[in-house]
Order: C-alpha cells, then sequence, then structure tokens
C-alpha cells in the first residue's frame, strides 16, 4: 500500500473533542501509523465537525487520489468532483479501532466495514418501528 496515500481527519468539534476525547485520538494516529510504518503515507489533520456528533469520536480516512486530467470542468463553481478513492467515516473511535483502521484500510486497503453506523443510528438503541397502530 505505500504507493497509496491517505489523509485521516480527525474531529475536534465541541462533542467529539471537548466531551469525546478526540484530541488523545491523534496522539494515538501518530503512534500508530508510526509503530505500522504508515506515517509515510498518510497526513494527519483536524476537522472542526463531521455533522455526526452523537456517534463520536468521528474520524475520516481519505485515500488521497491525484486528479484525472479533464475531470474538473467549468470555471470552479460549476467542477465535478473528482475521484473519491478509498474513503470512509468510522465512528466511536477509540485507541484498538485506531489500530484497526490502520492496520486494514491504510496499510491493508480494505473498509474496516464494522467500525461505520449508519447516520443517526445507535448500536444500543431500540430498532426504530415505523409501523403505525390504527
Ligand atoms: S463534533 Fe464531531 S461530528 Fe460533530
Amino acid at each position: 500500500m505505500a504507493d497509496r496515500r491517505f489523509r485521516i481527519v480527525i474531529c475536534r468539534g465541541p462533542e467529539c473533542g471537548d466531551r469525546r476525547g478526540s484530541a488523545a485520538l491523534h496522539e494515538v494516529f501518530r503512534s500508530v501509523l508510526e509503530a505500522n510504518g504508515a506515517r509515510e503515507h498518510t497526513e494527519l489533520v483536524w476537522q472542526s465537525c463531521f455533522g455526526r456528533c452523537t456517534q463520536g469520536p468521528n474520524v475520516l480516512v481519505r485515500e488521497i487520489v491525484a486528479a484525472q486530467p479533464g475531470a474538473l470542468v467549468g470555471s470552479g463553481f460549476a467542477a465535478l468532483p473528482g475521484p473519491r478513492g478509498l474513503t470512509a467515516l468510522y465512528n466511536r473511535m477509540d485507541a484498538a479501532r485506531a489500530l484497526r483502521v490502520v492496520v486494514e484500510h491504510v496499510n491493508g486497503g480494505q473498509i474496516v466495514r464494522d467500525l461505520i453506523e449508519r447516520p443517526g443510528i445507535h448500536p444500543h438503541d431500540p430498532v426504530a418501528s415505523n409501523r403505525k397502530d390504527s
């Protein structure tokens, strides 16, 4: 995977940062990237909020993909998005999950699907029913 580059974006918004301790996650990721030989091909940055606050701390892992020639159309107001690469937003991150993300996603090239929740779904919530009793 050394030929692929990634950006790890850690949320430090008010919920992920202050209440759920994402500041410590930054150091965890730094250490795990070093220990697994991934620091050279991975950027580690912050984001203010992903809008998924109740599922934090949230961490986006995005493959950095070079723009294809001719991929952008227009003057910047009507540009088509470039290729997204191997990208996932991981929820409820901690040190153990950070290790899995680096080993499996960044180094292994596989999205770690069991660390991704659907928006607004809490794993301990009862399954909502859409049935209306008449
Ligand atoms: S504070 Fe992290 S998603 Fe909003």
